[in-house]
């Protein structure tokens, strides 16, 4: 089973492995990235992945059998400063969000185009699904949730329509929240909008950020790929931020996006922006 890495042309070049170079792959997945990176390194090299989710570090484990140079961690990346020495690589990869192998698998409740319970954790050692969020939020957190995180204008009348169905029942799957969706086009929005904030991600990418830059060698390079604008707002600001403080020079003036052939080849990759920076 692979995964196939989003940009992988444009990383390789902006995070320039070199023989012997420690690199830290902080959302290994399926080791798809993991592998071209390993492959410049070569033996004398070292990568760290960490993954939140323990099937994908499962399966990238397997994956990269044949190096013996990787070190795997089970972890949520905005922690990879207490599991990394500061000042220790030479380069770090942000591939957010979800792997392909997400989607696909409908017990995860990730698509709304599967049935599924309504989890969408990447860590199952955590105890908040998105289930939980339905049933136990007032209708105000949850218009906030679907308003902030899935930048949905009719987000009051879905909240509303939310509370409305679990004075009947429980939300349990996820055809249990399709099917109060009168807009189906909003689904994408909305099961992004639960998964953002079962997850934590945006809080999780701005402290996984902050390590990032403490953990970096100086000529350190880090590359973040996004999925939404939420994200790359954050990307955005760190790094304008950073270079305003000299930290950090930022490699790609505007976002980098795939290629008309990438989108095809890998539909995937549709909605990714690359961005790359340099600690000074
Ligand atoms: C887009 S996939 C990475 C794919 C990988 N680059 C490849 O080529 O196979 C993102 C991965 O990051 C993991 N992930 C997402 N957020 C995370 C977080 N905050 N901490 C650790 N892992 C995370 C997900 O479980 C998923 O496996």
């Amino acid at each position: 089973m692979i995964h196939t890495p989003v940009l992988l042309r444009e990383v390789l070049e902006l995070l320039a492995p070199q023989k012997g170079e420690i690199f830290l792959d902080a959302t290994l997945g399926l080791g798809g990235h993991a592998t071209a990176i390993l492959e410049k390194i070569g033996a004398t090299g070292k990568l760290i992945g960490i993954d939140a989710d323990a099937r994908n570090l499962k399966l990238a484990h397997a994956n990269l059998k044949n190096f013996s140079n990787v070190k795997f961690q089970r972890a949520n990346f905005r922690k990879i400063g207490n599991l990394v020495k500061a000042n220790s690589v030479d380069g770090i990869l942000l591939d957010l969000g979800l792997s392909s192998l997400h989607l696909d698998n409908a017990t995860r409740g990730f698509s709304f185009r599967n049935s599924g319970p309504l989890d969408m954790r990447f860590d199952s050692r955590q105890t908040l699904t998105a289930a939980e969020i339905l049933n136990s939020s007032t209708e105000n957190e949850i218009a906030d949730i679907f308003f902030k995180f899935g930048e949905i204008r009719s987000s009051r009348k879905i909240a509303r329509k939310v509370v409305e169905f679990r004075r009947k029942q429980k939300f349990l799957r996820t055809e249990d929240l399709v099917g109060i969706i009168e807009i189906k086009s909003l689904l994408p929005q909305i099961f992004q909008s639960l998964r953002i904030t079962v997850n934590d991600e945006l809080n999780s990418l701005e402290a996984g950020l902050h390590a990032a830059e403490k953990i970096l060698k100086s000529n350190g390079r880090i590359i973040v790929i996004s999925f939404h604008s939420l994200e790359d707002r954050i990307v955005k600001n760190f790094f304008r931020e950073k270079k305003k403080a000299r930290i950090f020079e930022v490699l790609t003036k505007k976002p980098i996006t795939p290629s008309p052939l990438e989108i095809h080849e890998n539909p995937r990759s549709r909605s990714a922006k690359l961005r790359a920076a340099r600690k000074i």
